[in-house]
């Protein structure tokens, strides 16, 4: 039999879906070495390996069937587009995608002006202006720390996850419109959903069983 392949999104999410992970018996006591190079981690007992990836390449990972399931951020799942299952909604990373600036800049959206908007989401932002908003802006690529840009006036707004709100907050800009609502998600390639049909929906069922239980 051969061993299911799980990608997880690297950092917070990682350490959050293995909690939920090892809450329904799937431990990977290699991954807990720190000290460790290694990028892959196997449970042999378990019959799975696991391996941490930068966010948006999980969605290509899975697509590909490099990994059968992935965990990764609904945020990278709308922005990457892949093709692929999503099968379960695990309720943890709980943020916002939202549009977001200083508050002067609420006429602009309002009037429906032409503005830029800075983003790590050029696809995300791109399909609510255009296709829900029907409204033009210039759409601007950053890699992180977006909140920069209008402040130092690279852009009107930007299109950024909010969780807290503190990072706003604390460079005095608000949430202006509110896109979509984010969670981690598990994603499963097509093909194994098929070849691996009861193994992987043992996985999922599982996990759907302790979040009903953490819900009462
Ligand atoms: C994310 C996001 C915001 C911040 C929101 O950035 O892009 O900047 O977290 O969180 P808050 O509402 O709780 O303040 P991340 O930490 O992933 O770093 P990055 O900006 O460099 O991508």
């Amino acid at each position: 039999m051969d061993d299911i392949m799980i990608a997880l999104a690297k950092g917070r999410l990682a350490k959050k879906a293995m909690g939920l992970l090892n809450e329904i018996g799937i431990t990977c006591e290699e991954m807990e070495d720190k000290t460790s190079r290694k990028l892959i981690f196997a449970n042999k007992e378990l019959g799975l390996k696991f391996f941490l990836a930068k966010a948006s390449d999980v969605p290509t990972y899975v697509e590909y069937g490099a990994a059968d399931i992935g965990i990764v951020g609904r945020d990278t799942i709308l922005e990457e587009g892949r093709k692929m299952y999503e099968v379960l909604d695990l309720r943890m990373g709980k943020c916002k995608m939202c549009v977001a600036g200083p508050k002067e800049a609420k006429d602009k959206l309002l009037h429906g002006e032409l503005i830029r908007v800075a983003t790590k989401y050029p696809n995300i932002a791109k399909d609510y202006f255009y296709n829900k908003k029907h409204q033009t802006v210039e759409i601007i690529k950053l890699n992180g720390s977006v909140e920069l840009a209008p402040i130092v006036g690279l852009s009107e707004v930007i299109v950024d996850i909010v969780e807290t709100g503190e990072t706003l907050k604390e460079n005095g800009l608000v949430v202006l419109e509110e896109i979509c609502p984010l969670s981690a998600r598990m994603v499963v390639n097509q093909v194994s959903m098929k070849m691996e049909h009861k193994r992987i929906t043992k996985i999922m069922n599982d996990l759907k069983e302790i979040l009903k239980q953490k819900e009462m």
